[in-house]
Formats: C-alpha cells, sequence, structure tokens
C-alpha cells in the first residue's frame, strides 16, 4: 500500500508564496512515487468531543499517514498529532519557532550563540513604561540596539532605534504584543546568512545583502547569492534546527566581530522557492526523502 501524505498550508494569506510551497512539495513527492495531497487549515477543522479528537473536512477521504504542515495553525498541528499522524514540522517545533523569544530560550538552552537579548516584561497596554527598564536595557545592549516583536516575519516586525526616545517611542507603540530587544551586531548590516537544514545536513545556503537596509531579508530589499557555508556554519545550523526541534527549516545566521556567528533565527516554514532560484536546489526533496524515511 503506497503511503499517502498531506500537505497543509494557509488558506487565509493573499500572497501566492504559500500554495506554491505546498505545490513544491507536492511534486517533491510525485517524483519520489509518493502521493502528497494540499490542504487548506481552513478546510480543516479540528472537532473536540469529551473523549475524542477529529477532522472534519467536505472531502471523502481517509485521514493521511503523516502531514508537512507549512503553515503556523498550531492548534490544527496540535489535533493531528492527537489523533496519532506524524507531523512535519512538531506543532511543537512550528510553536518555538513561530516566537522568536521561545527560539532565543530554547537556543541558549543549548549553548548556540545569540546576540544578547532582555525580553521585555509583559506589560497590559494600560501599562506604564519604567525609566529604569530603558536605562538598563542601553546600559547592557548599547546604541543602536534591535527590537523584535516575537510574532513577525521578512523582516516587517524588527526594528533598529537609535537613541533612547526612539527606543521610549517604540516600546509604547508595541505595548500590549511581546517583544524583545536585542544588541545590534553591526558587522552584520544589511547581510546575513540563510541556511536550509534538512534532518542533519544543509542542503543549501545562500548569502543576502542588502545596501540599503540593515536587514538583510529579500523582502527588505535583499539581494541573494549562492553560498558555501563552512563547517562552523553548518554545525551551528544544524544544532540551531535540532534546537527547537524541526526536521527541517531555514536558520539565519548573522556575522559577528572577529568572524564570529550568531543564530539570529529558525524558521520552520522557510519557504523555498527564493533558495532554489538562487542555488537551482531544490530542497522539496531532501524535505520528502527525510520524511519519507522517518515514517518508514
Ligand atoms: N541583532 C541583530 N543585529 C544585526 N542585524 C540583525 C539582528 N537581528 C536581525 N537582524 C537583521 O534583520 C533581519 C530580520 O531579522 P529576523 O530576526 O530574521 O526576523 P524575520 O523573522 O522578520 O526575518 C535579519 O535577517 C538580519 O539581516
Ligand atoms: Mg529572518
Amino acid at each position: 500500500m503506497s503511503t499517502i501524505g498531506w500537505v497543509i498550508y494557509n488558506g487565509n494569506l493573499p500572497s501566492s508564496k504559500f500554495v506554491d510551497f505546498a505545490r513544491m512539495l507536492q511534486e517533491a513527492a510525485h517524483r519520489q512515487n509518493g502521493e502528497l495531497h494540499i490542504y487548506k487549515n481552513n478546510d480543516l477543522l479540528s472537532f473536540l468531543v469529551s473523549n475524542e479528537f477529529k477532522i472534519l473536512k467536505n472531502t471523502p477521504e481517509s485521514l493521511p499517514d503523516y502531514v508537512i504542515f507549512i503553515d503556523k495553525d498550531i492548534y490544527l498541528a496540535r489535533q493531528l498529532e492527537s489523533l496519532g499522524i506524524p507531523v512535519f514540522n512538531s506543532s511543537r517545533a512550528i510553536e518555538i519557532s513561530d516566537d522568536k523569544i521561545l527560539t532565543y530560550q530554547e537556543l541558549v538552552k543549548e549553548e548556540i550563540p545569540i546576540p544578547s537579548t532582555i525580553i521585555a516584561p509583559k506589560i497590559f497596554s494600560t501599562g506604564t513604561i519604567e525609566k529604569n527598564m530603558l536605562t538598563q536595557v542601553i546600559e547592557q545592549l548599547g546604541l543602536p540596539l534591535v527590537i523584535k516583536e516575537a510574532f513577525g516575519s521578512f523582516g516587517e516586525q524588527v526594528y533598529l532605534v537609535h537613541s533612547e526616545a526612539e527606543l521610549r517611542e517604540k516600546v509604547e507603540q508595541l505595548q500590549g504584543k511581546p517583544f524583545l530587544f536585542q544588541s545590534f551586531l553591526k558587522s552584520s548590516f544589511g547581510r546575513d546568512l540563510r541556511l536550509q537544514v534538512v534532518g542533519n545536513h544543509v542542503v543549501a545556503a545562500m548569502k543576502r545583502t542588502s545596501e540599503q537596509d540593515f536587514r538583510a531579508n529579500v523582502t527588505s530589499g535583499g539581494k541573494m547569492e549562492n553560498y558555501s557555508p563552512t563547517t562552523e556554519e553548518k554545525v551551528l545550523a544544524i544544532r540551531a534546527a535540532k534546537a527547537i526541534g524541526a526536521d527541517f527549516a531555514g536558520v539565519d545566521i548573522l556575522f559577528g566581530p572577529d568572524d564570529s556567528r550568531y543564530v539570529c533565527e529558525v524558521n520552520s516554514n522557510a519557504h523555498i522557492r527564493n533558495l532554489f532560484d538562487c542555488t537551482g536546489i531544490n530542497a522539496a526533496d531532501y524535505i520528502v526523502r527525510h520524511i519519507l524515511r522517518q515514517i518508514k
């Protein structure tokens, strides 16, 4: 009997990037004589009745042998796991990856180098900002410093602040949301590395550089080039993916002083189209092969 998988992506986001990622995986599965059916997360309803987990859907198809989960709908991923279905990445890995604060805490547990980070205390939207907190943040991290919302992507929720006044203004804007303060690695201004990890391997990598922005994200104007990572960079990326329990991940690495390297983030749902365009390597083939091996 052949193995049937599902790939689940976010059905509400307008960008075609998400379905494109799902199709790349589906084509990779076909190349390996496997079947992978594409579902939107909102076509599947997690149904809980007293002592039972169920999935409501409008197709007669039975539940799959495995799921590739490229969405952040953690509750749905957990529902599928509760039904005994292997889910890649796991709901826990997605949950950690989605939240930059949780990610950094897991990385530090494994003694993986990250830029020094202070977690903003939880202040409800009506709370006051202590001058003392801002002073301590500046004292520890210096200026300019980076502020990141816990939940964000494409560089859009990452800010560089240059003065105490800017810091206060940003902190006021972010009240009610989880965020962190981080030391700014100026040696990494407008440049970083993206390494694609699958299992115990780095399958492709690129260097991203931006002329006009401290963020190297392609969406913020970063240019990509194929990159051959050093052994040290590969080991760092693989350890980072493992630290959050990801089977596959796009790991961002920053340049510190004196050739040091720091992990910036671990993306459990990193899109692989740019990587393919830049390097000619289709990470989908590696991801599908890795998963089929895991479920055997
Ligand atoms: N501490 C830092 N020092 C210097 N540059 C940084 C730092 N943190 C992030 N960046 C830059 O900002 C970009 C976006 O940050 P990242 O944490 O990866 O958020 P996102 O999830 O939005 O991609 C990184 O790719 C990097 O170029
Ligand atoms: Mg990033």
